[in-house]
């Protein structure tokens, strides 16, 4: 087995998935409904959040969950192995070599995992686009193509966009990747799954959790996500032990700001700031549409325009009227 091949568990072996907050029930119907294609999902998130445990339940939601689920980490493979890693070596390909198979092929009729694609070396993603535009794979030294059939799935915490208009990610295997693409929210944005989480990892000892240490909990931002959750709590128990957990059992990596984040998970686009801005002013004019525009100096249309666009639309919240 290649080293880079982080993990062929079996996902049924993984415990299930925890998701009571709306973002995350959004999240696993979008992955219902792409297990049933063969198409390329790329899952983008913070460090942590659960990409893998994401791109597990694809596939086990999937007609591949009785195939392999092949887990790899591309940000560990020099590039000069990528190939061989890739695809495999034939028996003889340079002196001494073994026949020996690579993720295409220990992949196939199951999910193809490329974890951390964004770290894929230039080189190496050239080689991956030709493969996954072609459907077959050339294992080193042999002499024939063999067809591999496999589903792909991609992950990165990186912004792979940004790195697009760098040119440190080829725009056209960006394109390949990403037919269909979901996002795992950060855990401090659905801080309604960390009781449920907790209950997971520690059982009944999640009960012993006072009010005050569940205050602290949900008021830490969790740069690690889900992975600094569950070491945090892992290490307050056996501090507290066989006490009960206090304040001071709970320690933070404070790793804060120098976690290499997602910015763009960070803020929100400038047109969702100017809707919510132009809701607020709405809610101070008592829903009234023309005082609204008088008092954000911009048209009555203008105000329509961005009330139409916002996600957290206010219209429900009150009727607006266009008079004065
Ligand atoms: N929804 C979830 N339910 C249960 N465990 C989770 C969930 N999300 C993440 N985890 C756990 O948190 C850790 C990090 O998840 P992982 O999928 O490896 O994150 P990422 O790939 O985004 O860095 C793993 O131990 C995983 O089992
Ligand atoms: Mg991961």
């Amino acid at each position: 087995m290649s080293a880079f091949v982080t993990s062929t568990t079996p996902s049924h072996l993984y415990p299930a998935p925890q998701c009571r907050s709306p973002r995350m029930h959004v999240l696993r119907e979008h992955l219902k409904r792409y297990a049933q294609t063969d198409s390329a999902v790329l899952i983008r998130g913070e460090t942590g959040s659960g990409k893998e445990v994401a791109a597990r339940q694809l596939h086990q939601l999937s007609p591949r969950c009785s195939g392999p689920f092949i887990a790899v980490n591309c940000g560990a493979i020099p590039a000069d192995l990528v190939e061989a890693e890739l695809f495999g070596t034939a028996l003889g390909a340079f002196t001494g070599a073994r026949k020996r198979r690579g993720w295409f092929e220990l992949a196939h009729r199951g999910t193809l995992f490329l974890d951390e694609i964004g770290d894929l070396p230039l080189s190496a993603q050239t080689t991956l686009l030709r493969t996954l535009e072609n459907g077959v794979i050339w294992p080193v030294g042999a002499e024939q193509a063999q067809h591999v059939d496999i589903r792909i799935v991609c992950a990165t915490h990186r912004p792979v966009l940004e790195m697009v208009k760098e040119r440190t990610f080829r725009q056209d295997l960006y394109h390949r990747i990403s037919t269909l693409s979901v996002f795992v929210p950060p855990l401090r944005h659905r801080k309604e799954d960390m009781m449920s989480l907790a209950h997971a990892f520690f059982g009944e000892r999640a009960d012993e959790l006072s009010p005050s240490i569940w205050r602290r909990i949900e008021a830490y931002d969790w740069p690690g996500n889900v992975r600094e959750f569950r070491n945090v709590l892992t290490r307050a128990f056996i501090h507290a032990s066989p006490g009960p957990v206090r304040l001071e059992h709970l320690t933070f990596s404070q790793l804060g700001e120098r976690v290499d984040r997602d910015v763009s998970t960070r803020t929100k686009p400038l047109h969702e700031a100017l809707a919510e801005h132009v809701g607020h002013t709405l809610r101070l004019c008592g829903g009234n549409v023309r005082a609204t525009a008088r008092a954000l100096r911009v048209s009555p249309t203008t105000v329509y325009r961005y009330l139409a666009t916002t996600t957290t639309a206010p219209h429900g919240e009150y009727t607006y009227s266009r008079d004065t």
